[in-house]
C-alpha cells in the first residue's frame, strides 16, 4: 500500500449497523475534513482524469459531487452532475437500475454531454456497481464516450467490478 493509500484509508470511518442492521457504512467525512487527505484524494483522481484523456467529469449524487467537483477544477474540466430522478430542471435523459429491493432512476441534463466528450465518472464507493453501470449507459446514450470510472474505494465482496468490466470495455475502472 502506498503512503497516500494509507492516509486515505486511515481517514475512512467504519460505522456499524448504518443505515440498517448488518451494514458497515464507510463514512468519508473524516477524510473530507482533513485538508491533506482531501487534497491527496482529489489530486489522485485528477491524475486519472488527465491519464484517461477525459474532457469532462461526471459526479454521481451525492458524494460523487463532493469529490468530482474539485477534480474537475484541478484537471481544468467541466463538471456534470448525475442526479437522482426529479432533481434536474431541464430536458434530461433518464436511466433505471435495479436495487436489492425495487429500482431507482438517475438523470443527466441532455445538453451537458455531446458526441465529442470523453467522460470520467467519479464516485466515492463502488458497491454492487448498479449506479455506476447506469451512469455509463446514460453517458453513452447521450452520445459521449466513457473515459473511465474512478472511485475512492471498491467493496470487492459485492462484485461491482465483475458486473462493470464487460460494460466498461476498454475504459479503466480505478479504485484508489
Ligand atoms: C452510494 C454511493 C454510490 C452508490 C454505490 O450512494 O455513494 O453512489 O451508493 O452503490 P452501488 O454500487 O451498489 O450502486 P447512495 O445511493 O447511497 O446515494 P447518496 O450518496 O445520495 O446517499
Amino acid at each position: 500500500m502506498t503512503d497516500v493509500q494509507e492516509l486515505l484509508l486511515s481517514r475512512i470511518r467504519d460505522v456499524a449497523d448504518y443505515p440498517e442492521p448488518g451494514v458497515m457504512f464507510k463514512d468519508i467525512t473524516p477524510l473530507l475534513a482533513d485538508p491533506v487527505a482531501f487534497t491527496a484524494l482529489t489530486g489522485a483522481l485528477a491524475d486519472i482524469a488527465e491519464r484517461t484523456g477525459a474532457t469532462k467529469v461526471v459526479g454521481l449524487e451525492a458524494r460523487g459531487f463532493i469529490l468530482g467537483s474539485p477534480v474537475a477544477v484541478r484537471a481544468g474540466l467541466g463538471f456534470i452532475p448525475v442526479r437522482k430522478a426529479g432533481k434536474l430542471p431541464g430536458a434530461t435523459l433518464r436511466q433505471a437500475y435495479d436495487l436489492e429491493y425495487g429500482s431507482a432512476e438517475i438523470e443527466v441534463h441532455a445538453e451537458d454531454l455531446t458526441g465529442g466528450d470523453r467522460v470520467l465518472v467519479v464516485d466515492d464507493v463502488l458497491a454492487t456497481g448498479g449506479t455506476a453501470e447506469a451512469s455509463v449507459q446514460l453517458i453513452r446514450r447521450a452520445g459521449a464516450e466513457v473515459a473511465g470510472l474512478a472511485v475512492l474505494m471498491e467493496l470487492g465482496f459485492l462484485g461491482g467490478r465483475g458486473r462493470l468490466e464487460p460494460t466498461l470495455g476498454e475504459a479503466p475502472l480505478e479504485a484508489l
